[in-house]
């Protein structure tokens, strides 16, 4: 499907749970946030039939978020589902890695082709203020498994204040270098106030090219992650919210006041 700026949408991200076990500070508050009901989470058989009907109308890339989508109770039930839909050609997730070991190996037999991580320190204390407790070793164990089933090409996904230059973003790097994995640095941003920035190494922020349209888990359509709109599957039908994204996604982001990057999962 083509938006009235002729820009082609094939890339649709899929945010399956608004939980997290992790924290972190750019992300949520302390107290973490007041979280959905469970009657208003997609089930797997509205996300497929989202997902198919996208499908129909050009989307061939699907990208697997949350919160932290491996909380998500049965996730790899529906990386299976989503694998067996013809024209996905490339099905990725975004992990913040914790437990990404035990699921590793499941998540590649169902069909998922690659995976993002999320590491802004090497450093563990670093990283457990960052996370709000988390422990840096799982991830670590969490790439090495990914690297070991091949859910190739491993993305790392890492925030930075300032610039690449800046010393956890370094060590990011030569972890990288040193074990195969590709960087991207994502600039923090603030949905709220509208800051936002072109991903290093990365496609995202870049509105003339923007491919993207977002599910969120209670079943919106989202055209652009930095503005309010959003058209409801359970509501308006899921073919009629989603041409309705199309033709209504902005030209460029603004601000968007009433979604969190735990709920749209970046
Ligand atoms: N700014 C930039 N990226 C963010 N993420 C979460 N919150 C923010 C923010 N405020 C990113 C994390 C993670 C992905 C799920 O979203 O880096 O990789
Ligand atoms: Fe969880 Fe990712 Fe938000 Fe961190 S950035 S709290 S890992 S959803």
């Amino acid at each position: 499907m083509l938006d009235n700026y002729n820009r082609k949408l094939n890339y649709l991200r899929i945010s399956v749970t608004d939980r997290c076990n992790l924290r972190c500070t750019y992300c949520m508050p302390e107290g973490g946030v007041p979280l959905l009901l469970h009657k208003d989470i997609l089930t797997f058989e509205e996300i497929k039939a989202v997902a198919e009907e996208a499908v129909t109308m050009g989307v061939d890339k699907v990208r697997i978020t949350g919160g932290e989508p491996l909380v998500r109770k049965g996730i790899t039930i529906l990386i299976e589902m989503l694998a067996s839909i013809k024209g996905i050609k490339d099905l990725s997730m975004t992990t913040n890695g914790i437990l990404l070991e035990d699921f590793a190996s499941e998540l590649k037999n169902k069909g998922l082709n690659r995976i993002n991580i999320s590491l802004d320190t090497m450093d563990a204390e670093k990283f457990k203020k960052i996370t709000r407790g988390g422990d840096i070793e799982k991830v670590k164990a969490g790439i090495i498994a990914a690297r070991k089933v091949g859910l190739f090409p491993i993305k790392i996904n890492c925030v930075i204040n300032d610039s690449k230059e800046e010393n956890d973003a370094r060590e990011v790097n030569v972890f990288c270098e040193q074990n195969g994995l590709e960087v991207r640095f994502i600039h923090q941003m603030n949905l709220k106030t509208g800051h936002f920035a072109i991903v290093e190494g990365g496609d995202g922020g870049d509105c003339e090219n923007c491919n993207r349209l977002r599910l969120t888990a209670d079943g919106k359509i989202k055209p652009c992650l930095f503005n309010n709109l959003e058209f409801d599957i359970r509501k308006m039908g899921i073919s009629e919210a989603l041409q309705a994204a199309a033709n209504q996604k902005p030209k460029c982001g603004s601000f968007n006041g009433i979604n969190n990057f735990n709920n749209i999962g970046g």
